[in-house]
């Protein structure tokens, strides 16, 4: 079966001295938790801290480029985050595709690269408020993980988290129901079956994404097609972040 996965995504906020309270403080509140996955996305510049000091949890970063190494001046490449002992990241996260004009082919080139380093990206994809409202909700989450996921295959699918944010519910302590978003994570697992069979479907971690915090996290894991959720703000307190844990460990 599906792993849930709770993570966090720090953006930019944290140094490194930061980063190793946190870590201290975390560490105590999620001993033996590890019947879910858990990670935390953090800047580049505090990987290296993060990942000395992480213990169960693993470490994201935020975003890749897809090359190996070259002329690409402020960019990070695969082998960099491999070099630091990094397991995930997190890739067209929809302020990525706002700010800084990622497009799903750009993005897609990401995911390739990310799996064949061994890296698990974690494929960030949603709808705006106009296009809810607009009604073309699903039609944006199909192309942006049929174009994201372009050419991976089966197996690589194992590798493969997905994370559904609605671009409303991000940062705005605007949630979506619990309702509206199993009726998009329902869409999704029959994408998903329709691109690569059912049983790579099942076995797929579909987190939930924007605003999600200790008092909504158990009743939206609790939902028969989310699997975890990537958290923002609630993630950067240890304790929030710890209770964000237990409510993945009451979902199971
Ligand atoms: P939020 O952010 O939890 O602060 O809404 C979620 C995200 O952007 O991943």
């Amino acid at each position: 079966m599906r792993r849930i996965i709770v993570a966090g995504n720090w953006k930019m906020n944290k140094t490194r001295k930061e980063t190793e309270d946190f870590f201290k403080a975390l560490k105590p509140l999620v001993e033996g938790k590890d019947k879910v996955e858990m990670v935390i996305g953090v800047p580049f510049t505090n990987l290296e801290t993060a990942v000395r000091e992480a213990g169960n949890v693993k470490i994201a970063a935020q975003n890749m480029n897809p090359k190996e190494s070259g002329a690409y001046t402020g960019e990070i490449s695969p082998l960099m985050l491999k070099d630091l002992g990094v397991e995930y990241v997190i890739l067209g996260h929809s302020e990525r595709r706002e700010y800084y004009k990622e497009s799903n082919e750009f993005i897609n080139e990401k995911v390739k690269s990310a799996l064949s380093h061994d890296l698990k990206p974690i494929l960030c994809f949603g709808e705006t408020l106009e296009q809810r409202e607009g009604n073309i909700t699903e039609k944006v989450v199909e192309e942006q993980i049929r174009e994201g996921l372009k050419d991976i295959t089966k197996e690589q699918m194992a590798n493969v988290v997905l994370a559904y944010e609605p671009v409303w519910a991000i940062g705005t302590g605007k949630t979506a129901t619990s309702l509206q978003a199993q009726e998009v994570h329902a869409f999704i697992r029959n994408l998903l079956t329709d691109m690569f069979g059912k049983e790579v479907a099942e076995n797929v971690t579909v987190q939930y994404g924007g605003s999600m915090k200790p008092e909504n996290a158990l009743e939206l894991m609790s939902q028969t097609d989310i699997d975890g959720g990537l958290i923002g703000g609630a993630a950067l307190d240890p304790s929030s972040f710890a209770k964000l844990v237990e409510a993945g460990i009451q979902a199971l």
